[in-house]
């Protein structure tokens, strides 16, 4: 793409523990990693949007200084929600030329997030707007919000625009601090492994949505239990209701929020405990910690299609296989395992011939990549 003046890497992003939670205000970890998707770009002297995409059918054009325009349920959609949310803060006046590549099927790992921080770069870029990491992360998150109609927290933008290739993010998503945990030398290598069911979905017709209200309905339990004031639906996060309130009113409530709940309390408790085995370089329990994240996923949250259940329980024990869980929110394509290099190749084999053998239908579509923690997206 040498006929390009600038040149965007966005990663992809995993989540090992902290799933889930963001949009309640929990503690959530991540990493970006080393694959992701490619934006090469010239800033124009109009304020015209040109993009193409080399995964993508068809081209999308659009003016910057234009009123924002309706979605089109099309690629496009998500250049259009960086402009949403960044007219929101700034005039925009000089638009790009630009090509769009991802490196990965899509299915669970936050290309839309990558996309959208790519375009928010690429126009602050042309627009001479200087933008902070943080800033990247809320604006990018409230074009998915807002304008994409995702009811998502900050996870995905904030391993993508913070992630670092020798730690791990740790967000507390109720303060919005924020850092990197740098690996302790004493801690094994290890490599992600990327195990693609075959199954591709949308995060916005799934029960991703849903689940956001259940947890949202069983808060709104809780506080008219304890007799104390409601607030609306956006303004209500599990997180501002301590554990003792959950521990006295979970029987009063059906069943269904409180085990929303539960995933809620629990995956706090194992963020925690995450945090310092990270710290002391304790890989195991750290993994140990994610298999039971997933564990949660699957009975109190109750997500994960059965081909995604399939791959956790195949994988987990593999010899090699420190821990995983589904990646993202578990209602797409894929699970993501911290795996030690010397067993990789074992468990692939093992993976993909007892994956195939309850799964025949994906024998083309399933696939097994090998990635590692990157740093977050940036000019290359
Ligand atoms: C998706 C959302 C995130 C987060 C995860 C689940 O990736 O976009 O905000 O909720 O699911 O942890």
């Amino acid at each position: 793409m040498a006929d390009y003046q600038y040149h965007i890497f966005s990663p992809y992003r995993v989540c090992p523990l902290g799933a889930h939670v963001d949009h309640q205000h929990g503690l959530v970890t991540g990493f970006a990693i080393d694959k992701g998707v490619d934006l090469w770009f010239n800033v124009r002297e109009d304020s015209r949007v040109n993009l193409r995409s080399l995964s993508f059918e068809g081209e999308v054009h659009f003016d910057l200084a234009a009123r924002s325009e309706v979605k089109e349920k099309h690629w496009g959609d998500y250049a259009r929600g960086a402009k949403y949310a960044l007219k929101k803060r700034f005039e925009l006046t000089r638009g790009i030329d630009g090509v769009l590549q991802g490196s990965l099927p899509v299915g669970g790992l936050s290309s839309s997030a990558a996309v959208l921080i790519a375009y928010v770069m690429a126009f602050a870029k042309a627009n001479g707007i200087t933008l902070q990491p943080f800033e990247i992360v809320q604006i990018a998150s409230e074009a998915e919000r807002e304008y994409i109609g995702l009811n998502n927290g900050l996870l995905d933008q904030a391993c993508i625009a913070l992630g670092k290739k020798d730690g791990l993010l740790f967000l507390d998503c109720d303060s919005n601090e924020w850092r990197i945990i740098n690996r302790n030398p004493k801690m094994p290598e290890f490599e992600i492994g990327i195990f693609f069911s075959g199954l591709t979905r949308s995060l916005v017709n799934s029960d991703y949505n849903l689940r956001v209200f259940e947890c949202k309905t069983a808060a709104w339990n809780m506080l008219a239990y304890q007799n104390q004031p409601l607030r609306t639906f956006d303004k209500t996060f599990l997180r501002d209701i301590p554990k003792e309130t959950f521990d006295n009113t979970r029987d009063m409530m059906p069943l269904r929020f409180a085990k929303r709940a539960e995933h809620f309390y629990s995956e706090y408790r194992r963020v925690r405990q995450g945090v310092t085995a990270w710290e002391t370089g304790n890989l195991q329990l750290f993994g140990k910690l994610s298999f039971d994240s997933c564990e949660s996923s699957i009975h109190n949250y109750e997500c994960g299609s059965p081909e995604l259940i399939s791959i956790y329980n195949i994988m987990r024990p593999l010899q090699g296989v420190y821990g995983g869980r589904f990646s993202g929110a578990g209602f797409k394509g894929a699970v993501i395992a911290l795996v030690d290099p010397k067993h990789k190749e074992a468990i692939e084999r093992e993976l993909t011939e007892k994956y195939l053998a309850e799964y025949p239908e994906y024998q083309e579509t399933f696939k097994v990549y090998w990635v590692k923690p990157d740093d977050g997206a940036r000019f290359v």
